[in-house]
């Protein structure tokens, strides 16, 4: 059976990816701090499973940091020990905040980037060389109103960005070091919204959310009192700013294939894209929310965000040809799927 540590693999993302992986027939190993997710979701992955395939006993979860070498010898050694050594990596592990970066930089370094560093010692000295590493498309230089390919200038504005381009500028070293042997991943995520269908699953950051989908949550539920629109003066049809949002289910099909296309494919190093090439304004997706959902909620126009683009949409072509993949789910089911999950889960 086909051995993948994922990191960070109970977070938002990492714990819609599970469920994909093993309902693929995976077996998983899981490595996550709790920093910023709850171990409540290891049994919603696990209930997922269990409705639709019983292989829901084939994950196994560590409770730690990616820092801490002795634990990865722990986990890659156990694993060889047992006959079954891990054949490839999801790195999700990290800290994302924009906003925390720039008041935080050096734990977004040490955590992004130092943290990375050993995990990929770690790799290497058990001869684990296949990494698909969750990249953003936050290190885009900032262009006013063309698709971003992978091509686009490159020069990210956060620290946070700083961090995941640093990340991808070390796995291409590691490349050119041994071209014959490392294969590697990079997917430049756009924006990844929503909830697995079942509603066991979801966004739920710890402490204040900075992003639109958790807000608007907030806001639909009662939460919060309105919703604070950044901006209605940009130089876009509505004048709100334009954003490429993706079903996090797409998105953890899409890192099904690209593991498909590292463990068959020989050795490359892959930059792609990962949106729907669709852009949605901030107004759109209020009133589509609103309406999918049958409720109501007050917003307001506020001054601009510092660092906002008005258009940040992907070319997402090379991902559509070098992957069997393409996204499925449209910004009504983003908006269903995550609404459902709130409701149900009360968090
Ligand atoms: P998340 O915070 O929900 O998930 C990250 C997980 O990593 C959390 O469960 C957290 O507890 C864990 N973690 C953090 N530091 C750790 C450490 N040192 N050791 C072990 N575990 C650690 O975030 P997410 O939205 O699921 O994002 C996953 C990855 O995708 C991140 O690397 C993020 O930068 C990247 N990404 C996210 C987005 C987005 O919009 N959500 C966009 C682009 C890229
Ligand atoms: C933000 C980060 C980006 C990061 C991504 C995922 C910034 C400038 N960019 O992207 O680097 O990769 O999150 O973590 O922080 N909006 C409102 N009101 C709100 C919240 C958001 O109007 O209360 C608007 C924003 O101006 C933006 C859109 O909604 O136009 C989406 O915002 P958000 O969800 O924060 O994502 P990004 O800004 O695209």
């Amino acid at each position: 059976m086909t051995k993948i540590l994922v990191t960070g693999g109970l977070g938002f993302i990492g714990s819609h990816i599970c469920v994909s992986l093993l309902e693929k027939n995976y077996n998983v190993i899981v490595i996550d701090s709790l920093i910023n997710s709850d171990e409540d979701n290891l049994l919603s992955i696990k209930k997922i499973c269990k409705f639709s395939n019983n292989f829901s006993n084939h994950i196994t979860f560590f409770k730690g940091d990616i820092k801490d070498k002795e634990l990865l010898i722990n986990i890659f050694e156990s694993s060889i020990e047992d006959n079954n050594p891990i054949d490839a990596v999801i790195h999700l592990a990290g800290l994302k905040s924009v906003k925390e970066s720039v008041e935080q930089p050096l734990e977004y370094w040490e955590t992004n980037v130092f943290g990375t560093m050993i995990l990929l010692e770690a790799m290497k000295k058990y001869n684990c060389k296949k990494i698909v590493f969750s990249s953003s498309a936050t290190i885009y230089k900032p262009i006013i109103d063309e698709l971003i390919t992978e091509n686009s200038a490159l020069g990210p504005i956060s620290p946070y960005g700083s961090t995941k381009l640093a990340v991808e500028n070390m796995l291409g070293d590691l490349i050119k070091s041994k071209p014959n042997e490392w294969r590697i991943t990079n997917l430049r995520y756009f924006n990844p919204v929503g909830a697995h269908i079942s509603g066991l699953l979801g966004e739920n950051p710890k402490g204040r959310p900075n992003n639109l989908f958790p807000i608007l949550l907030k806001v639909a539920s009662g939460e919060y009192e309105k919703l604070s629109i950044f901006g209605n003066d940009w130089p876009t049809h509505d004048g709100t700013c334009i954003r490429d949002y993706i079903h996090v289910m797409d998105l953890a099909e899409a890192h099904i294939s690209a593991l498909d296309l590292i463990l068959k494919s020989s050795p490359f190093f892959l930059n792609l894209n990962i949106g729907t090439g669709k852009g949605k304004s901030v107004l759109e997706v209020v009133e589509t929310f609103k309406k999918v959902n049958r409720c109501e909620f007050k917003y307001a126009f506020n001054s601009r965000r510092e660092g906002d683009s008005p258009y940040v949409v992907a070319d997402n072509r090379l991902a559509l040809s070098k992957l069997d993949w393409k996204p499925k789910r449209n910004i009504d089911d983003m908006c269903r799927d995550a609404w459902n999950w709130k409701f149900k889960s009360k968090k």
